[in-house]
């Protein structure tokens, strides 16, 4: 695969691959690939999803690192259709990546990349997805993996995850934005492989999350619904889509929707204003500790891609967010971590304000998987009854008895 690094903002091409920003503007970078000799209909063919299906669109020149990632399912949801009386409505469920986060998709790009660059080590912040997933394709790569983290801030499943397969944990006094500064600060020492969403090669591994939804849907949706934190994956998606139709496989792309929590949510405050920058929120907080950041690295990308494809931006509240993980679990039997939750309370409230008509298919994107946070489920659900060992305590407690 031909590709090159570009600058998006000020269109510059950039010679050193491993820059993370333009040296001219400081602008954000991104991967330009030459789609004049992919044959299509080869790519988009009767093997099953996976990331590396799509290898061809992917700027790789070595054996990937790779786990299986990709591939997840994409669950037609015909109760929450009835409920939201909406006439098509799937969940592509990246929680049933291998270490239960979409960021699988972006670390076997990006670790094989590190590999590519002769690195010495990976280093990230992270609100706790990203860390998982970084420790572990490190693992497997051999290469040693730092981590910081909001401390007190990231769900436990997380925290486990980059602790048990190695890697260096750090928890700061602060939050994601405070360790994203210091973590591109560190990682000025070539030594170090920054792997946050603002490496571009991150993004080429999330984009295949558009190339499924093609290959399974045979088709697109009229709408994808993301949860948006640091704003890589929306921006991400949106560039497959962009490559599906540079292919001609595709004549429109759908409408990106990005979702925000109320008390997170720079992006959804700058879309109101119809504004192509943010403005930074100095204490973040919400529930969905995945998308607790104010800073939006990606802010950019993320609007350009909700504007370019006539998409929408909004926020929702803990509460709808708490609400939306209990309607997937129960209803449907989907799994899904506070965040990815906010992606369904945000397609209800786009179908009450008319911002998604009732006839319109639509994907909603579940960015992880429940098991990572076992906490909230507690906070938000109660803690189990204990009875006495007896069959007369039990059926009382199942409420059959009095
Ligand atoms: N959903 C989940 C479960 C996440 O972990 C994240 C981001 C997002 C949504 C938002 O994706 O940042 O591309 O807009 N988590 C990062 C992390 C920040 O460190 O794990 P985004």
């Amino acid at each position: 695969m031909r590709y090159s690094l570009r600058c998006f903002e000020c269109k510059e091409e950039i010679e050193d691959q491993r820059a993370y920003t333009c040296e001219n503007c400081g602008g954000l970078l991104e991967v330009v690939l030459d789609l004049s000799s992919v044959e299509a209909e080869r790519v988009f063919d009767e093997r099953s999803p996976s990331v590396w299906k799509y290898k061809e669109l992917l700027p790789v020149d070595r054996e990937p690192i790779t786990l299986q990632e990709g591939g997840t399912p994409l669950y037609r949801c015909r109760s929450l259709e009835e409920r939201l009386g909406i006439n098509e409505l799937y969940v592509k469920h990246e929680g049933m990546n291998p270490t239960g986060s979409f960021k699988d998709r972006g670390m076997t790009v990006g670790v094989t990349k590190a590999l590519e660059f002769q690195a010495k080590g990976v280093i990230c912040a992270s609100t706790g997805n990203t860390s998982a997933s970084l420790a572990v394709y490190a693992s497997r790569a051999s290469l040693p993996a730092y981590v910081l983290l909001p401390s007190g801030k990231v769900a436990l499943g997380k925290i486990a995850q980059a602790l048990m397969h190695g890697a260096k944990v750090i928890c700061i006094k602060g939050n994601f934005d405070d360790s994203l500064r210091i973590v591109r600060e560190i990682s000025k020492n070539p030594d170090f492989y920054l792997l946050n969403s603002i490496n571009p090669f991150r993004l080429e591994g999330q984009k295949t999350i558009a190339f499924e939804i093609y290959d399974q849907m045979k088709g697109i949706p009229d709408a994808v619904v993301v949860p948006v934190g640091n704003a890589g994956n929306i921006s991400a998606i949106f560039k497959g889509f962009l490559e599906l139709r540079e292919l001609g496989v595709i004549e429109e792309v759908p409408r990106m929707i990005g979702v925000q929590a109320e008390g997170a949510s720079p992006i959804a405050d700058a879309f109101e204003k119809r504004e192509t920058e943010i403005e930074p929120v100095e204490r973040p907080e919400t529930i969905a500790t995945a998308i607790r950041i104010g800073s939006p690295v990606n802010a950019k990308k993320a609007l350009n891609a909700i504007y370019r494809s006539k998409g929408y931006a909004l926020k929702v509240s803990d509460d709808e967010i708490t609400e939306a993980q209990k309607d997937l679990a129960r209803v449907e039997g989907i799994g899904v971590e506070p965040a990815s939750a906010s992606s369904l309370a945000g397609l209800k409230k786009a179908l009450e304000i008319g911002v998604v008509e009732r006839d319109e298919k639509v994907v909603c994107v579940t960015t992880g998987h429940l098991l990572k946070d076992p906490e909230e489920v507690l906070v938000v659900c109660g803690t189990p009854l204990e009875v006495e060992a007896d069959v007369r305590a039990v059926l009382r407690a199942m409420e059959l008895e009095n």
